[in-house]
C-alpha cells in the first residue's frame, strides 16, 4: 500500500530543514543545484517582463528563492501540503527582499486557484505523488487550465524507465551507488523505502506525451541523468 496524502503530509511536515539549502538543493536528486539553475535560468530568459509564478509542492522555497536571485518582477504563488513547509518558505522569500507572496495549504489536486492566471508553475519533485493514470491526466490538465497564453510548466522529478531491466541498471543499480556514495548503505536503504513506500514515478516519455495531449503545444528535456529528469510544456 502506497502512502496517502495524510501520511505524505507528515512526512513532510517533519522534513523542512533537508528542504531549506540553496546550495545544496535536495541531495538525495541527482543533479538538483543544475536543475535549481537551469529552471530559474529558463525563466528568467523567457520571461523578461514581469510574471505571476505558480510553485506547487514548493516544499521550503528553494526553487522560487533561486528564481528571485535572478528575476525581481515575480508575483509569487506558493502550494504546499505541508504547513511548515510553506511557512518556511513565505518565511524565506520575505527575507530575501519585497516580493508579493500568496500562499495555499492543501494537496494540489483539489486546492482552488485562479485559472488561466499563471504565466510560471514551477512543480519539483512533487508530480510523482500522482498515482493512477486518471490522476496523472486530470492534473496535468488542471495544470494546462491554470496557466495562462503563453504560459509553461517547469518540471523536476523522478522518473522510472520503460524497461525493467534498464530500471534495475538505472534506479536500483546505479542511482543506488549515488545515494550509497553521499552517506552509505543505510541512507540508501532508508531513501529506496520512502521512494517505495510514497511515489508512484512515470516514465520521462510518457509524461512529455501527456503534457502534448492535455493540450500544451510544446515539449522540452532540459536534462536527465539516470532517474532524475526536468523538462518544460509550453501552453
Ligand atoms: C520532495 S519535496 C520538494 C520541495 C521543493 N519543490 C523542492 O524541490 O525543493 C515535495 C514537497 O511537495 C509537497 N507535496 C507532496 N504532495 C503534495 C500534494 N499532493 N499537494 C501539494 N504539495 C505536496 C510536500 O509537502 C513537500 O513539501
Amino acid at each position: 500500500m502506497k502512502s496517502t496524502v495524510k501520511e505524505i503530509q507528515e512526512r513532510f511536515d517533519a522534513d523542512v530543514e533537508r528542504f531549506s539549502n540553496l546550495y545544496l538543493g535536495q541531495q538525495s536528486t541527482i543533479d538538483s543545484v543544475l536543475n535549481m539553475e537551469l529552471i530559474a535560468e529558463g525563466i528568467t530568459r523567457t520571461y523578461p517582463k514581469k510574471i505571476k509564478l505558480l510553485d506547487i509542492g514548493c516544499g521550503a522555497g528553494n526553487y522560487t528563492i533561486k528564481l528571485l536571485t535572478k528575476k525581481k518582477d515575480v508575483a509569487v504563488d506558493l502550494l504546499d501540503l505541508s504547513e511548515p513547509m510553506l511557512a518556511r518558505a513565505v518565511q524565506r522569500i520575505n527575507s530575501h527582499g519585497p516580493t508579493a507572496v500568496k500562499a495555499y495549504h492543501g494537496d494540489f489536486r483539489t486546492v482552488n486557484l485562479p485559472g488561466e492566471s499563471y504565466d510560471v508553475i514551477i512543480a519539483t519533485s512533487v508530480l510523482h505523488h500522482l498515482r493512477e493514470d486518471a490522476d496523472w491526466s486530470e492534473n496535468f490538465s488542471k495544470i494546462f487550465r491554470l496557466l495562462a497564453d503563453g504560459g509553461s510548466l517547469w518540471v523536476f522529478d523522478l522518473v522510472k524507465q520503460n524497461s525493467d531491466e534498464l530500471q534495475d541498471l538505472i534506479y536500483s543499480e546505479l542511482y543506488g551507488q549515488y545515494l550509497a556514495g553521499l552517506d552509505g548503505e543505510q541512507y540508501r536503504e532508508k531513501v529506496f523505502s520512502y521512494i517505495e513506500k510514497e511515489d508512484t514515478p512515470r516514465p520521462l516519455i510518457e509524461q512529455l506525451d501527456l503534457l502534448r495531449r492535455v493540450g500544451f503545444k510544446s515539449v522540452d528535456i532540459l536534462h536527465k541523468n539516470l532517474s532524475f529528469a526536468s523538462f518544460v510544456a509550453y501552453k
